[in-house]
């Protein structure tokens, strides 16, 4: 089901929460993002193989998937880029990811399929054009990836945060928005706990986005936060989260 979370009638952004095949247990769920603006199309995180065939489905009564301008990568993992090969071949669009992963990303694609079409953003982030919109590409790097950012779509407001905010919930839930943050907590905590680098980054991270006008804060995996308070809500804990390296002591690295 495709979840409209803007749209203005010439700016959409819609999420899509349930194309990973509930069958397929074994495959984390995860959600895919379409911006069409003015008749230009960007998709967030697309998804691997398994996304492929539903999201080109799923995204055609918005936007034809043929006429695709850009894919913004917020970072290298397989449930977020390793369906590019068949995005290149299927459409002309452009893969826009981070620097450090530019010369990587050609692993999953054919050979010939990828020149000139995967552009590395830089660490600094960049504001990337889709036609007269602005999204803007803002640095999260080790939240979780060492080079990771998370895309700020200027129109609606909306911050797309990769896995940061990701929640491991049942795949009927991921669509709907949190409306408890205290029961949310158990849904989100080990994941960060192992896969956010450290507290130092999710400090750095909240400084920055607390000068960003925020209504919504949309993750790659489970329930979005919608709305000033709960955004804020969630900006304050992660600014006090213990994870990655933090929580690191000898017994993590002993000989089996
Ligand atoms: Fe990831
Ligand atoms: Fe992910």
């Amino acid at each position: 089901m495709a979840i409209e979370l803007f749209n203005n009638g010439r700016h959409v952004c819609v999420m899509f929460s349930d194309l990973v095949d509930d069958s397929a247990s074994e495959a984390v769920q995860s959600n895919q993002f379409l911006i069409v603006t003015n008749g230009h199309g960007a998709l967030i995180d697309p998804g691997g193989n398994m996304t492929y065939n539903a999201l080109m489905i799923a995204m055609g009564k918005y936007f034809n998937f043929r006429e695709l301008d850009l894919i913004l990568a917020s970072h290298q993992d397989p449930d977020i880029v390793a369906s590019i090969n068949k995005w290149l071949i299927g459409t002309q669009c452009k893969v826009m990811a981070p620097g450090v992963w530019e010369r990587f990303l050609p692993h999953f694609c054919g050979v010939g399929n990828t020149g000139g079409r995967i552009i590395g953003i830089p660490d600094a982030g960049m504001n990337i054009a889709l036609n007269d919109a602005v999204i803007k590409a803002i640095p999260a790097h080790f939240l979780h990836s060492e080079g990771n950012f998370q895309f700020y779509d200027v129109t609606s407001k909306i911050l797309f945060s990769g896995d940061l905010g990701a929640s491991l919930v049942p795949h009927e839930l991921a669509g709907q928005p949190v409306t408890d943050f205290a029961a949310h907590v158990p849904a989100m905590e080990s994941f960060h706990r192992r896969y956010m680098a450290s507290s130092k980054a999710c400090r750095f991270w909240a400084s920055m986005v607390r000068n960003l006008d925020i209504e919504a804060i949309v993750p790659q995996h489970g329930r979005p936060f919608m709305g000033k308070v709960m955004v804020d809500t969630f900006i304050g804990w992660v600014e006090t989260l213990q994870c990655g390296i933090d929580l690191l002591t000898q017994d993590n690295y002993r000989i089996p």
